[in-house]
């Protein structure tokens, strides 16, 4: 039978370097929180329980796990006194389970699935501890793996109580530690701050269980796996690593990307094979387009579902809520914003769409305005099947559009109109006849006399 996985995840630094208000572990990659990147990796491999570990001044991180992972999930360290005694401030929480337990932290969004399963893996064959080691372009800051002669790990040399012979390896900790629940926090219990920085180091783990007679090994990541970030510059990195993983995988699905390194993608972006994507895309959380759809230059999407074959912008808004069917067509300048446009409907130029049901094949004509709004509440407005909607209509909110009806050009509609039938609603037209000429002769004749 496998044994049970739980996660624990530090998040109690204040991420002062960040200069935000905002706890760092909630700043987004992909549009995600960073946190939410590591809490995904856990789960993503069968872990069950799962324990943040925060500090009592970061409210919004125990109310974004409360929400994430129910008010159970939080553990408070207060103050912060170092890693281990950061894992120690999630005993209480543990101490019914029975298991494998790991460490990630919450600043570390790009350890994958595969080497935390690999981690764990690797743990229930041979047991013991089990730490995520890589190899650093610049090790300077980092644990070093001080590695016994057979490869295994004999223990972990913090920077600052290094030797220099020590800091020349370049093999360093991640941080990412796994071991089983109950042994990790008899050891942890031993842990003494008798160190360079005063702190209580879950590294030291390490040492101790291999002198309790653990195994203690390593598995080799990348240096993404260990990717922290401590300030603006590092989240902007790591957005750059996740933005180009993001548009292979998409080029990868069969998607067309003209300028990949313009097309901003969400972690949880849905593209169909098939669809073109033109330069300078945005996509904001929770999109799903289509196969064999079009995508032209300069669209911003966010919370929106576009169908198979269909053709957006240039310069298209979508806002939240907006459904697009099949072969539907949104052109430059139209703002569509928690709508939804059946099969083969169309508005193709300069048109706001809010808060509106769209029957199939119905054409809007360019300029229409859906007024969905009084200045205190919203309206929905329902336009149905093979309808015309002239150039330059104001539908004003709630108003019913039957099948097949047409609106005359800049009419501005209260009332519904019904199936089949035409609604204006504009001045009538009226012609006087010769009063130009007869206007430009009388202002002539006047200017002339001043001279
Ligand atoms: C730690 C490791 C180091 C490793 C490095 C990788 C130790 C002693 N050192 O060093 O070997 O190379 O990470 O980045 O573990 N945290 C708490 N409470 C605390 C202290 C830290 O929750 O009291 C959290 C932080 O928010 C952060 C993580 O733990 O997410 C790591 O803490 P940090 O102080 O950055 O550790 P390092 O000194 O960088
Ligand atoms: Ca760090």
């Amino acid at each position: 039978m496998s044994r049970a996985r739980a996660a624990i995840i530090l998040a109690a630094g204040q991420g002062t370097r960040m200069k935000s208000e905002l706890p760092k572990v909630l700043h987004e990659v992909g549009g995600r929180p960073m946190l939410d990147w590591a809490i995904a990796a856990a789960q993503s491999v069968g872990v069950g329980r799962i324990i943040i570990v925060t500090s009592p001044q970061n409210v919004a991180v125990t109310e974004h796990v409360a929400k994430a992972l129910g008010p159970n999930a939080t553990a408070i360290q207060d103050p912060p006194r170092g890693t281990a005694h950061a894992v120690r401030a999630a005993e209480a929480q543990m101490s019914d389970f029975d298991g494998d337990v790991i460490v990630l932290y919450g600043d570390t969004p790009f350890v994958s699935p595969e080497r935390v399963e690999q981690i764990f893996a690797l743990r229930a064959q041979t047991g013991g501890i089990v730490a995520l080691a890589f190899e650093a372009a610049n090790p300077t800051g980092y644990g070093r793996m001080i590695l016994a002669n057979d490869g295994s790990l004999e223990r972990i040399v913090e920077q600052k109580d290094a030797s220099e012979a020590e800091r020349a390896v370049k093999l360093c900790n991640s941080g990412v530690i796994c071991a089983d629940s109950k042994v990790l926090f008899q050891l942890l219990a031993q842990v003494r701050d008798n160190n360079a920085k005063g702190e209580f180091y879950l590294t030291d783990v390490v040492a101790l269980g291999r002198a309790a007679g653990f195994k203690t090994q390593i598995v080799t990541g990348t240096e993404s796996d260990a990717l922290g970030v401590n300030a603006r510059a590092e989240l902007a990195a790591a957005e750059a690593i996740f933005q180009r993983r993001a548009r292979l995988a998409a080029m990868e699905a069969g998607v067309t990307l003209i300028d990949p390194d313009t097309v901003y993608f969400s972690y949880d972006t849905e593209i169909g094979a098939d669809t073109i994507i033109e330069p300078n895309v945005f996509f904001g959380g929770k999109v799903k387009i289509g196969k064999g759809a079009h995508v032209h230059a300069f669209c911003h999407l966010d919370q929106t579902e576009i169908g198979d074959g269909a053709a957006i912008g240039p310069f298209a808004r979508f806002r939240p809520g907006s459904k697009l069917g099949r072969k539907t067509k949104i052109g430059n300048f139209v703002e569509v914003k928690n709508a939804t446009l059946a099969d083969g409907a169309k508005a193709s130029h300069l048109s706001y769409i809010g808060d509106i049901d769209v029957g199939p094949r119905t054409n809007i004509g360019a300029g229409t305005i859906v007024c969905n709004y009084d200045g205190f509440s919203k309206y929905r407005s329902t336009i149905g099947a093979d309808a015309f909607i002239g150039s330059n209509t104001a539908l004003v909110s709630p108003v019913t559009i039957g099948d097949r009806a047409y609106t005359g050009t800049g009419s501005v509609i209260t009332k519904d109109v019904p199936a089949g039938s035409l609604g204006v609603a504009r001045a009538r037209q009226i012609n006087l006849d010769g009063w130009a000429d007869k206007n430009r002769e009388k202002k002539q004749k006047a200017k002339d006399e001043k001279k």
